[in-house]
């Protein structure tokens, strides 16, 4: 038996914040030493909701910067653009044709970003978790390292696997399709907004102070955290449901600074967030710093960023390609001769 294989991606839409780096890609470094791991930067994703075609090539390439300057290893994970494999696009159509639209319009984030758009929403926002569960399906992954956010999501791709695919056109004992599980980290899966500590951090929160993305200067950063929502009451503490935001700004801290919840709660228990916020800035900023530098350094140098995703897109592209035939093939199309 090989290694347990991981999958997982971000959509380039902005720059990462928070949220996207400790429920999931802190994570994903932690796999690559003993899981055979692919990453792609999910730019199909990008395109459900309205997108700039001036930013989408340039946000691709530095999510992918992001993701290696996270610590991300060329020489241990295949680090990929999906829209570059062809096959994410054909899975889905295939996945399309055998996913009730019901399940779709039960998803929690569909009814979410649908309502958002109006009237103005694309099949393709309907049809995202199909994309999703073609990314996770084609590479038969063990394992999606994701935030509490995507669970439904997961869950859908699950039951397309089991109940739609190998119930249908395979076997008990020769299943076409590998069904995944989702990894939810129990620390850091769910980073909630600086302005509300009741709702998740997100990229497309019109607020910018609701979010710290991953290259913040430490001005800006001091200056969001320094804004961000309190409450009248003194002392930090975890678990406690009237204080959503002491809660979220404790758990940032303990995470960013390394010292674990234990540590944390007992050190700012009796603090003031007069004395809290700085600490919490400097934790931040001192976490960032190594991301941004390293970030920089592979920005400066596009040809080795280049030179991973050409890489990637072969190794993923050979992979993608036999597991599309081998669900072709299970559903009766006429191979070519
Ligand atoms: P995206 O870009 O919205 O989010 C990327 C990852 O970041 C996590 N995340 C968070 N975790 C903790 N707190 C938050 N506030 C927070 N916000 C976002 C998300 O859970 C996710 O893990 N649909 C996926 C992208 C995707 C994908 C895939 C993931 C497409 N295909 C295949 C795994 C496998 C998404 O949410 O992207």
């Amino acid at each position: 038996m090989g290694r347990p294989r991981v999958l997982s991606g971000v959509q380039p839409t902005g720059a990462l914040h928070l949220g996207n780096w400790l429920g999931a890609i802190r994570n994903w470094v932690d796999l690559q030493n003993d899981h055979d791991t692919f990453f792609c930067v999910v730019d199909l994703h990008a395109v459900t909701v309205p997108h700039d075609p001036q930013r989408l090539a340039h946000d691709t390439l530095t999510t992918a910067a992001l993701y290696l300057a996270c610590g991300l290893d060329p020489e241990k994970s295949t680090v990929f653009v999906q829209s570059q494999v062809a096959a994410h696009s054909e899975l889905c159509w295939l996945l399309n044709c055998i996913t009730p639209l019901n399940w779709l319009e039960r998803m929690i984030q569909f009814k979410e970003k649908a309502l958002k758009q109006g009237d103005n929403v694309s099949v393709g926002l309907l049809d995202y978790p199909v994309l999703m569960a073609a990314d996770i399906l084609l590479y038969d992954a063990d394992l999606v390292p994701v935030g509490e956010d995507q669970k439904q999501h997961l869950e859908l791709a699950r039951d397309i696997a089991q109940q739609r695919i190998n119930a249908r056109f395979g076997s008990e004992e020769t299943p076409v399709l590998k069904v995944p599980k989702p990894m939810i980290l129990k620390e850091g899966a769910r980073v909630m907004s600086l302005t509300d500590g009741r709702s998740k951090m997100s990229k497309s929160d019109p607020n910018e102070g609701s979010r710290i993305t991953l290259l913040d200067p430490p001005e800006l950063i001091t200056k969001k955290i320094k804004k961000a929502k309190t409450d009248p009451e003194r002392g930090l503490e975890f678990g406690n449901p009237d204080r959503p935001e002491t809660d979220n700004l404790l758990g940032l801290y303990a995470l960013l600074s390394g010292k674990g919840r234990e540590a944390a709660a007992q050190e700012c228990a009796d603090m003031g967030w007069g004395q809290f916020k700085p600490l919490l800035a400097e934790a931040t900023v001192a976490a960032l710093e190594p991301i941004q530098q390293r970030y920089k350094a592979f920005m400066d140098d596009r040809s080795q960023l280049e030179a991973v995703l050409r890489n990637g897109r072969e190794r993923a592209s050979a992979v993608a390609e036999a597991n599309v035939q081998r669900v072709r093939r299970s559903m009766g199309f006429l191979s070519p001769s």
